[in-house]
């Protein structure tokens, strides 16, 4: 046998799972990885044991449970006054992972070209790269993380397939409005081309902001698949459980992927989450206050370090600027936190191809309090 060609060659150990090592290695406090440290809702797990306990072991529907496709289209109309159809729009996956993965495996074809803004989410640029396509990078602005429309304007072309966008932005927490929705659909309109709107932080939005999904601008919502999470929502991102909202001919083909990679996700959860999203709405509705608190906490502690944060208005990261402590570059600078000084966190210039001359880390603070405290404390000495 020759030895065999990979085909994501620039594909090694994310930095994730390799800053998650370190800090277990040195026993240090993990704001590196974006997940929490406190359980899911009790009433969720009563009925996840129920669901176990009753007869939901088998195969779940392909696109997923009816129940739960129902529950979805239920909140988006009262969130958002979308109204969507459970049966052929809406796609229950493996979490939004599958769904990015399964939208671009979809309508990406080889050379087609796929517009992604940089500091951009791993998995895009790896599922871009499988369906033959290339990515092409745009910088967001900088420090304040918006989308250069001049950039964008030129950038799109006959070859442009794709354009993904996210909001709440990982790792910025920058927010798209609905005026930059707008501009979006107006230049997006001379051209054939789809939207993918990772929307997995809808919830996680502060100070009063309203989330903008792009399936409540009309011509954005003809043209995209819109992708969700629940692990984001109910701190439960082990269950590996989201969803993508897409017009029927947008959902047929996603779905002749979906069917291929995992057919139905886990069914005992698709119960569960149906019937708590039916009798708890409020849990989604307190998100934002109650992430609003954590990033108030985190932030004060911060004020009282050499860090220095940078604004945040949504999703469970905080930026901050270490250029008071260090010159060294972000990813020898995360190491060294984790080694010498106990606390973990991710380094901004991995989610970029080209990043700009900046010192910045991301701090995860969905944590509990304890937790946070005990980052801040190492924080402080330095
Ligand atoms: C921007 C963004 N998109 C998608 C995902 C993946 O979500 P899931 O865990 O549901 O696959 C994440 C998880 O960190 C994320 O930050």
């Amino acid at each position: 046998m020759t030895p065999i060609e990979s085909k994501l060659p620039q594909v090694g150990t994310t930095i994730f799972t390799l800053m998650s090592q370190l800090a277990e290695q040195h026993r240090a406090v993990n704001l590196s990885q974006g997940f929490p440290d406190f359980l899911p809702p009790p009433e969720l797990l009563e009925l996840v044991e129920r669901a176990m306990r009753g007869r939901f072991h088998q195969y779940a529907l392909m696109p997923g449970s009816i129940a739960l496709r129902a529950a979805i289209a239920e909140k988006l109309r009262s969130l958002y006054s979308v109204q969507a159809d459970p049966v052929a729009e809406i796609t229950v996956t493996s979490g939004a992972t599958e769904a990015i993965f399964d939208a671009i495996q979809a309508v990406v074809r080889r050379d087609d070209e796929v517009i992604v803004f940089d500091p951009c989410y791993d998995s895009y640029e790896p599922s871009i790269t499988l369906a033959g396509g290339r990515a092409v990078h745009l910088p967001l602005t900088h420090p304040d993380f918006r989308i250069d429309w001049d950039r964008l304007r030129s950038a799109l072309n006959a070859r442009t397939r794709l354009v993904i966008v996210n909001s709440p932005h990982n790792p910025s927490g920058a927010l798209l409005s609905r005026a930059d929705l707008d501009r979006l659909a107006e230049l997006l309109r001379p051209y054939d081309c789809y939207l993918l709107s990772d929307e997995v932080y809808e919830h996680v939005v502060f100070d009063g902001a309203r989330h903008a999904t792009a399936l409540a601008q009309p011509e954005l919502a003809e043209r995209c698949f819109a992708v969700f999470s629940f692990g984001k929502t109910y701190h439960a991102t082990g269950w590996k459980l989201g969803y993508c909202v897409a017009p029927p001919a947008l959902s047929a083909e996603l779905r002749r992927v979906h069917q291929y990679v995992t057919f139905a996700s886990t069914s005992p959860l698709q119960q569960a989450l149906a019937e708590f999203m039916t009798a708890h709405p409020e849990h989604h509705l307190e998100l934002p206050a109650f992430y609003q608190e954590r990033r108030d906490y985190f932030t004060a502690l911060l004020a009282v370090t050499k860090f220095r944060p940078l604004p945040a208005a949504g999703t469970y990261f905080q930026l901050a600027d270490y250029s008071a402590i260090s010159t060294l570059p972000d990813v020898d600078f995360a190491r060294w936190l984790t080694i010498e000084h106990g606390v973990a966190t991710i380094p901004v210039s991995v989610f970029y191809r080209e990043a700009p001359d900046a010192r910045l880390v991301r701090f995860c603070f969905a944590k509990e309090n304890a937790t946070l405290e005990a980052a801040a404390q190492r924080l402080r000495r330095l």
